[in-house]
């Protein structure tokens, strides 16, 4: 935790926590767990699906994610298939049998890559095969210049609630040095074209740190992004990883002039701080809101975050159900091969101790800023101050937690490098050890 949070300079390395425990710790010896998880008697309880699109038009050189630029367009349609395909394995499921969605994510790579009949020909599917009857939220992730009013209509007229259209910044240089085929003018249209449509939420993900971004076009693009009035502004810090393109460049001698993590810390305070003044409320350690009193985020925040029953489809995606985690196979062959022969396309699981999962709500719940510590006691049966007392006081005495009576919260400085905290929170064997 110390060398992450004081080290000045952007390495290489992991940094985003997205789940816990660390996903090396899963193997192909418990892929048995999760196939009993799916035979034991349906419960209650909140159920979600995420549909990864791992396809786009360009590969960003900041991008940690497996992605396959331009596919071509039969490769998509098999795609699609596929996806069909695993969900009704799943619909075959004793334990997923008769139960009905609360959220759905297509996340990606890009799902607004899809041409608009593919993206018909995937929700209806979708639908026909699990009950939609109590979805109250459905996310799409779009990249702007791929955004089109007749596919925006669609994904309308079939339930998407949600749009999450990745601006990252509207620096023109910035843009260009990140390899990036969206422009300014992509990101202003495809607001104006989904707020047409009628979305109940539009996201904006932002990203604090890409090359050729100063500290002076960053804040114009905060200013840019609030003018519009998003519902959601989610600000990320860059992380170099060891998949990203920027890496092979610095690897090949090219110096890649990255903010330091304090800048990076820095600017992502700024925009959090020109969004409060705008009258938006910060809601964790990404997201600024402009109706907290309104706004939920079923997917990620009460559901991810809280330890739902997570189905997840398509190349690498991860899922968790019934206290088993489970990751698909990570090569587009894998996967379709595997599907095509009627098996979950399974390449990794790791059931849950109850310990772990205790900690694992802690440290995605940490994300928010606050645990409360009631619910803790009534979930787990653990208080949070007797179990973690030289962690909660070291982040005190650094001034990262602030002191109140029932809710653990961090200040903003703690929330603004939560994810280098969150490492505190891990059984002392996870600690250390590689991440992904
Ligand atoms: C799947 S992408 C969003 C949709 C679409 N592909 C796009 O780029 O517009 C999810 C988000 O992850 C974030 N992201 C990607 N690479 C990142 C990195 N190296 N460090 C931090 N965040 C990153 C970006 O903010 C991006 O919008
Ligand atoms: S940032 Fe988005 S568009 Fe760019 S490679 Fe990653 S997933 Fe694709």
């Amino acid at each position: 935790m110390e060398t992450a949070l004081l080290q000045a300079e952007t390495t290489v390395g992991n940094y985003f926590i997205s789940n816990y425990p660390p996903y090396s710790t899963w193997t192909p010896e418990e892929i048995p767990r999760i196939e009993d998880a799916l035979e034991l008697p349906p419960a209650q309880g909140s159920l979600c699906l995420y549909v990864h699109i791992p396809f786009c038009q360009e590969r960003c050189a900041y991008c940690y994610f497996r992605v396959h630029a331009r596919p071509a367009a039969g490769d998509v349609d098999r795609y699609v298939d596929s996806l069909l395909e695993e969900l009704s394995l799943y619909a075959d499921r004793k334990a997923v049998r008769g139960r009905r969605l609360n959220a759905v994510y297509l996340g990606g790579g890009t799902p607004s890559y899809l041409s608009q009949a593919q993206v018909e020909r995937l929700l209806e599917g979708l639908q026909e095969r699990l009950s939609w009857d109590g979805v109250v939220e459905c996310t799409f992730e779009c990249e702007p210049s791929s955004v089109t009013a007749g596919k925006l209509k669609a994904l309308r007229r079939l339930g998407v609630t949600r749009v999450s259209l990745g601006f990252q910044t509207l620096s023109p240089g910035a843009l260009e040095r990140s390899g990036r085929r969206t422009r300014s003018e992509h990101c202003l249209r495809a607001f104006r074209l989904a707020r047409d449509a009628g979305f109940e939420e539009i996201n904006v993900d932002l990203l604090a740190g890409l090359p050729g971004e100063t500290e002076a076009s960053w804040l114009e693009t905060i200013r840019s992004t609030i003018a519009l009035a998003p519902d959601c502004v989610s600000v990320y810090q860059l992380e170099l990883t060891y998949n990203s393109v920027l890496r092979a460049r610095e690897l090949e001698g090219e110096l890649q002039d990255l903010p330091s993590w304090p800048a990076k810390r820095r600017w992502a305070g700024k925009a959090f701080a020109e969004l409060e003044d705008a009258g938006y409320a910060v809601a964790s350690g990404y997201m600024a809101v402009r109706d907290p009193r309104t706004w939920r985020f079923v997917y990620t925040v009460e559901g991810f975050w809280h330890g739902a029953d997570l189905l997840a489809l398509g190349e690498s995606a991860f899922g968790h159900f019934r206290g088993v985690h489970y990751q698909n196979a990570d090569t587009l062959e894998d996967y379709t091969e595997l599907v095509a022969g009627g098996r979950l396309p399974f390449r990794r699981a790791h059931r849950l101790t109850g310990e772990e999962r205790f900690r694992r709500e802690v440290i995605l719940q940490l994300k928010t800023g606050a645990l409360d510590e009631a619910y803790f006691r009534s979930k787990f049966g653990v208080d949070l101050r007797e179990a973690f007392p030289s962690e909660l006081e070291t982040l005190r005495r650094r001034q990262l937690l602030e002191t109140c009576v029932d809710t653990i919260r961090l200040t903003r400085e703690g929330l603004l490098s939560v994810d280098a905290l969150l490492p505190m929170f891990y059984l002392p064997r996870h600690q250390g050890i590689r991440y992904t």
